[in-house]
């Protein structure tokens, strides 16, 4: 269950599609690797959770695009839910967390897989995990697509993890930046005059 290494070409130059290039500076992860690296952790899933039933626990929004492509490729019974969080900032800071919704399925005694988008200080799953521990679940792994271990303020040590990359804050694939820039098919890193922009007019609470 260890996270596996990056792609051998991960940061090479790959260029950024014409639609994108005046907001994007670099593709970092292109929709072909995600695609790849999901299908591998949807393997290690399935090995992992052979036998159960599990439910499978989505924190939105960041995760809307990774989990629907995980769980179309996790051949187990299981069933979905989804926990709303979001946090008051900038938009590349985490502010203080708000819960936008809360879980409605019963998970007593369940194997819950817990998804995120990106793990970064870790405030967001440490506030988290003990809301559903509380609730007794046989045994809870999670399970985030991006992994960025340098900024970690709490301690927490994911079970899948689809890439480990640098400190830049990424956009696409489900991850925002002042909620725009969820639909780009890959992950890429914005130009800097971005932040500047849409950060005069961006909004106070920020989704996960
Ligand atoms: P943490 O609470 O600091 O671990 O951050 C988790 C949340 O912050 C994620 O679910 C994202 O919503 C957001 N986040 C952290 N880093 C990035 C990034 O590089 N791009 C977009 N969102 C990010
Ligand atoms: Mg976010």
């Amino acid at each position: 269950m260890r996270p596996k290494p990056n792609p051998k070409n991960f940061g090479a130059k790959i260029p950024v599609p014409p639609r994108w290039r005046r907001d994007v500076e670099k593709v970092l992860i292109t929709d072909r690797q995600i695609a790849r690296r999901i299908k591998s952790l949807a393997r290690q899933i399935e090995r992992d959770y052979q036998g159960r039933d599990i439910v499978v626990i989505a924190l939105l929004n960041g995760t809307v695009l990774f989990l629907a492509d995980l769980i179309r490729h996790l051949s187990l019974p299981l069933r979905l839910d989804f926990i709303g969080v979001s946090s008051y900032g900038t938009g590349v800071t985490s502010g203080d967390l708000v819960f936008t919704k809360e879980l409605r399925l019963d998970v007593r005694g369940r194997d819950v897989l817990l998804g995120d988008d990106i793990l970064d200080t870790g405030k967001t799953l440490s506030r988290v995990l003990p809301k559903i521990k509380i609730l007794k679940p046989r045994r809870i792994r999670t399970c985030v697509l991006l992994d960025k271990p340098t900024r970690r303020m709490e301690k927490i040590v994911p079970d899948y993890v689809g890439f480990t990359i640098p400190d830049a804050f990424v956009v696409g694939y489900g991850l925002d930046f002042a909620e725009r820039y969820r639909n780009l098919p890959f992950i890429g890193v914005l130009r800097p005059h971005i932040y500047h922009e849409l950060r005069e007019g961006a909004g106070l609470i920020h989704g996960a």
